[in-house]
């Protein structure tokens, strides 16, 4: 059987945000590869986090990429601020803009890595026009706008039915967890983004080890 290394994405939307340096730093300590960034804009999602000051703050005391997940009305608008806090993956929602096309040009001549995420009920179809343009797809397994909810195994599919026509990086995000983490890996996903079964979890080194070897 052939075997990918799957990598490890903590969101931390599930860290504690009163020590939000410490947290990430035990995360990158524990092994990490990525550190997945929720950004919500309280209209594309009903909940509101943080933006390009954070992101600045964040940049200077890690060095994970930035893996960050914009839940934001015409994100066309802040790409460049986002870019330039320090964002090295940028992932947009196909249901965020008219034509998304122009964010995802715009991510890729900033040199970052583009992303296009999609919500449980949009089809897949919806992003395949934008498949040469990406680095990455993240597949939501939850209704996106809040950590802690439980896992959506019918949006496997989408990963399975992507896995055999796109070559670039399948992401899983919500509900993620030791018990979960294996149909994931099965269905094709590259990288397991994880907020409660990591932050949740004193031992974040177990936690992401449990993950990455989940089989
Ligand atoms: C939800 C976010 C997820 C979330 C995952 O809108 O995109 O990244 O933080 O949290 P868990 O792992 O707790 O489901
Ligand atoms: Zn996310």
């Amino acid at each position: 059987m052939k075997t990918r290394t799957v990598k490890v994405a903590p969101s931390i939307l599930s860290a504690d945000f009163t020590r939000l340096g410490e947290e990430i730093q035990d995360a990158e300590r524990s092994g990490c590869d990525l550190l997945h960034v929720d950004v919500m804009d309280g209209h594309f999602v009903p909940n509101l986090t943080i933006g390009p000051p954070v992101i600045r703050w964040i940049r200077k005391i890690t060095k994970l990429p930035l893996d960050v997940h914009l839940m934001i009305e015409d994100p066309l608008k802040s790409l460049e601020d986002y870019r330039k806090a320090g964002s090295d993956w940028l992932t947009v929602h196909v249901e965020a803009a008219r034509d998304i096309r122009p964010a995802l040009d715009w991510i890729k001549q900033s040199g970052a890595k583009a992303g296009i995420s999609l919500r449980p009920r949009t089809a897949l179809e919806t992003i395949l026009p934008y498949l040469g343009l990406l680095d990455l797809v993240l597949i939501m397994t939850v209704e996106p706008g809040f950590g802690g909810q439980s896992f959506m195994a019918d949006q496997l599919e989408k990963v399975r039915r992507l896995r055999s026509d796109f070559s670039g990086m399948i992401s899983v995000d919500g509900g993620v967890n030791q018990e979960t983490a294996p149909v994931c890996i099965a269905a094709g996903a590259d990288i397991l983004v994880a907020g409660t079964a990591v932050f949740g979890n004193r031992n974040r080194a177990e936690a992401i080890a449990g993950l990455r070897g989940a089989r």
